[in-house]
């Protein structure tokens, strides 16, 4: 199968799989993954093989979740469902973005029935997130927040590094315009009170979102976080699209469950350090949130357990599922995720491992990082 030619429009394409200004970031972060080196260890007994890992707390069957993808249902009819569907079937985490094209209940009705169906009562479980974006109207977020809660989300996933989107070149040339009234699901009543505000705009400056209340907030700091960990009571909260070593501690230092280490794809500022270097600059934080994950161009076995020895414990990953399923649909999601697990199951064996939560930073090297 190939995952190389793309039945979406053109515009819809460079949406999700560019990033911002001239792409650097983007293409730095899968490059950083290739200069991670395995080294594995041989004759040890990977008879069996456990793939399982703490993710927040609770046992999840493997290290991955679906990165939160905004408009899914642009790239593939209800996408957000036969994604979350999929995941579940293949037992993968997954995490719904705020901007999803199905109601977030939905989303949670049908992703717990197809996890009751794939997964064993008694054995480890992926869990499903919620990725919330603090908009204007902080009464929107703090509603999505219960309502996550009500349709049994395990965590809320907060993104902290669009106080604006990032200004993408595609998205500009192609005057990409996002039919937002069919595709924000989970606000559609919010949607139809907003006044057209030509100041705020969507998808790298064009766009005909009517967004004044539902764009991101440029004001948002660590006190509106603090306040958000209230609001959300026995719900872990991660915040993703942490870079800096000093924004971890403060992290570490605020009771904040987990961590995705993010440059959002190289979306949002391009010329930003590498998500695996960051990763790498992270171990010197003293006190790290319970869960630290990392997403950015991971697309195989060999990453994740890259990852994994770069100090994840789990990792977010994007666009390879979404390149499955823009170009095959179903059949293409089966596939894409069935090889990745495989990748992971047969990787982690080759490396000397039986349980994948022992891969650690003595089975990498990395030539030449600071
Ligand atoms: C939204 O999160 C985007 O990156 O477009």
């Amino acid at each position: 199968m190939s995952y190389e030619s793309a039945d979406p429009p053109r515009e819809v394409w460079d949406y999700f799989f560019g990033g911002a200004g001239t792409e650097v970031t983007m293409k730095k972060n899968r490059s950083d993954w290739d200069a991670v080196v395995l080294l594995p260890r041989v004759l040890r007994d990977v008879a069996k093989v456990d793939l399982s890992v703490s993710l927040l707390g609770a046992r999840v069957p493997v290290p991955v979740v679906v990165a939160p993808m905004a408009f899914l249902s642009l790239l593939f009819p209800q996408g957000e469902l036969v994604l979350a569907r999929a995941a579940a079937r293949h037992q993968l985490s997954f995490c719904l973005s705020t901007r999803s094209g199905v109601p977030l209940e939905e989303v949670a009705r049908a992703w717990h029935q197809s996890c009751d169906e794939a997964t064993s009562p008694t054995g480890p479980r992926p869990q499903l997130m919620l990725q919330l974006y603090v908009m204007r109207d902080m009464g929107i977020t703090e509603s999505l927040l219960s309502r996550a809660i009500a349709a049994g989300f395990d965590a809320v996933v907060v993104t902290v590094d669009v106080p604006y989107i990032g200004v993408r070149r595609r998205d500009r040339a192609n005057q990409l315009v996002i039919p937002d009234e069919f595709l924000q699901a989970n606000v559609k009543e919010e949607l139809a009170q907003q006044s057209d505000d030509p100041l705020v705009s969507f998808g790298g400056g064009v766009s005909s979102a009517k967004y004044s209340r539902l764009a991101q907030n440029p004001s948002m700091t660590w006190e509106t976080v603090s306040k958000l960990r209230d609001a959300s009571a026995s719900l872990p909260m991660v915040l993703k699209g942490v870079l800096d070593p000093a924004d971890m501690a403060l992290c570490g230092g605020m009771n904040i469950d987990g961590v995705v280490v993010s440059n959002h794809g190289g979306r949002q500022l391009d010329g930003v350090i590498s998500t695996p270097r960051a990763l790498h600059a992270m171990r010197e934080v003293e006190r790290l949130p319970k869960s630290l994950l990392v997403d950015g161009s991971i697309e195989s076995g060999s990453d994740v357990l890259r990852a994994l020895g770069l100090g994840a414990g789990a990792v977010m990953i994007g666009r390879y599922f979404a390149r499955a399923l823009a170009v095959s649909g179903e059949s293409g999601l089966e596939e894409a995720m069935s090889l990745l697990v495989e990748e992971i199951r047969v990787g982690m064996a080759l490396m000397g491992l039986d349980r994948l939560s022992d891969m650690g930073s003595q089975q990498i090297r990395v030539p030449g990082w600071f």
